[in-house]
């Protein structure tokens, strides 16, 4: 199966291109880092693995956009499609079924996904009878829209019905176009082991919840994913095990509000939980410790944290497991009170600048990043300008930055207009662009004459003789590989840095 990833965002604070060959049980890695500040959706790479039901004689060919959560369900489709019996190819011409799973957060990327559909179109003339379908929150958001405005769409699956896909394929292979975006309560996809598509063998990404219920005015997330559900703690914790055993040394626990987790038996978080329920469920600070006990080398990071529902105890669990990664991503969207009410946050510039402060007290050395969106709705110079002086206050180590983009059907597209005009809203993400670079290289200047533990992912992209990883703030760190073997920790003392890159030697 082929699986191509454009994945822009998240967490790990790095935008990653990466090529993988998956052969048999003997995975040979091709790896590439790529940096970039602002994003957007850039391609991630094409992975090759063999069927693991009997084979049908079919190639297929999967790609995908958007955050890391689609990524991680991309491997939960390959898992179902491998034990169908698929082989897969890195030349989609060539492919019986093509998939791209794809991201509905801004318009740019969905732009990117219907140029990319003009590509498939070749498919269809060199073979008539291949497949084309569209997963994931693009295809939720539009549903039988989509086979209507995309002639050559055969299916469009949503991100809760991966599971009907054999169907789905059966269906479109009798000749009739297939839809399935049904939401669910419910589905968790616990029980499906993911086919690790992952990079380098080394770092993987685990979903721990779906859906997002916070309404924020400006996002897509609650329409596309649905209603927030939390998956079974035993389920994540044998995932992460499974990956320690197979030569993984880190795992990012995926949410879009982790601190939201909660779990008691499934389902709905809000509905089903009674008092005596809440009291015996697991949350998010215990679900990280459970997963940073599976083993000291087993480091844990995560991605999202919201700056309404984190809590110290988060802070604590963090603090007392050296091999939780002292690095939180935590969105601020806007500096300004106001334009954060209209957002629909759940906070405001105070409450956020406690939560960093909480931060920086029980964890002084963490790294700490953060989304911000220039230009929504009403948005004044003078409330741009707070969005800057939070920014300098804070002094982020890192920072994903937007424009807004209006998208139906949310709560702002119904009550507010989109009334900054497209040369403001760009001239604004240039200015904190630009503060944020100073920034950047003033936290990644820190590291220089000190000694980091860094765990090895990959080759450098710049010298073969170097490998390439990070320190627990999410800093990559380059050094000279000596007898250092991927997978493995070693002591790094930095001796110089470029703008986001720590570059030193072994200590060890
Ligand atoms: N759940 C995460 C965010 C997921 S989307 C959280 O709440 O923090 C990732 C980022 O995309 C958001 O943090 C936001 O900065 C940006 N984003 C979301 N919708 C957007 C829109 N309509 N226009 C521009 N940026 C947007
Ligand atoms: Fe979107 Fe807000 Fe949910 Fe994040 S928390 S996914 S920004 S609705
Ligand atoms: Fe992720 Fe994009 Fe969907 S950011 S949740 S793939 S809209």
């Amino acid at each position: 199966m082929a699986v191509r990833n454009v994945n822009f965002y998240k967490g790990l604070g790095r935008l990653r291109q990466f090529v993988i060959y998956f052969l048999s049980l003997d995975p040979l890695i091709h790896f590439m880092q790529h940096e970039n500040k602002v994003i957007d959706e850039g391609k991630q790479g094409e992975a090759l693995m063999v069927a693991s039901g009997a084979p049908n004689g079919k190639k297929l060919f999967l790609e995908s956009y958007g955050c890391q959560m689609n990524f991680a369900d991309s491997e939960i489709v390959a898992s179902i499609l491998s034990k169908e019996g698929f082989s897969t190819t890195t030349n989609f011409l060539e492919a019986d079924v093509i998939f791209v799973n794809t991201c509905a957060i801004r318009e740019n990327a969905e732009s990117r996904v219907r140029q990319r559909l003009q590509d498939y179109k070749k498919v269809k003339k060199g073979n008539p009878n291949a497949i084309i379908g569209v997963l994931g929150c693009m295809a939720e958001r539009l549903k039988s829209q989509f086979l209507e405005e995309e002639k050559l769409i055969d299916i469009v699956v949503g991100p809760d019905a991966y599971r009907d896909l054999p169907n789905l394929i059966e269906q479109a292979e009798g000749g009739q176009k297939a839809i399935n975006v049904i939401l669910s309560k419910e589905e968790t996809y616990a029980d499906i082991t993911p086919v690790r598509l992952d990079r380098n063998g080394v770092s993987g990404f685990i979903s721990i919840m779906r859906g997002c219920d916070n309404m924020c005015s400006f996002c897509v997330v609650p329409f596309t994913r649905g209603r927030e559900r939390s998956r079974d703690p035993e389920s994540i914790v044998r995932e992460a095990k499974e990956a320690f055993d197979k030569g993984y040394r880190e795992v990012t626990l995926l949410g879009q509000n982790v601190d939201s987790y909660l779990y008691a038996g499934g389902g709905l978080k809000k509905e089903i939980l009674t008092e005596e329920q809440k009291a015996s469920a697991t949350n998010f600070a215990q679900l990280m410790e459970k997963v940073a006990l599976i083993h000291p080398d087993l480091r844990v990071r995560f991605s999202t944290s919201h700056p309404k529902d984190m809590t110290d105890d988060v802070l604590h669990i963090m603090a007392k497991y050296e091999n939780i990664c002292k690095y939180v991503h935590l969105p601020v969207q806007s500096g300004n009170s106001e334009v954060l009410e209209k957002m629909n946050r759940g906070y405001t510039r105070e409450w956020y600048l406690d939560r960093i402060a909480a931060i920086r007290r029980i964890m002084p050395e963490a790294g700490i990043s953060t989304d911000v969106i220039t230009g929504f709705c009403g948005e004044t110079d003078e409330q741009h300008a707070e969005t800057i002086s939070l920014m300098k206050e804070v002094g982020y180590d890192f920072a994903y930055m937007f424009t807004y983009s209006e998208r139906p059907k949310t709560l702002a597209e119904r009550k507010y207009k989109d009334d900054v005009p497209e040369e403001v809203k760009k001239k604004r993400l240039q200015e904190i662009m630009d503060l944020q670079s100073v920034s950047s290289a003033m936290r990644t200047k820190q590291g220089v004459g000190k000694i980091h533990r860094v765990l090895i992912e990959s080759e450098s992209k710049k010298s073969k003789a170097q490998w390439s990883g990070r320190n627990t703030q999410n800093v990559t760190v380059v050094f000279d590989k000596g007898n250092a073997k991927k997978g493995e920790y070693v002591n790094v003392l930095a001796e110089t840095c470029t703008l986001s890159t720590l570059i030193g030697r072994i200590v060890d």
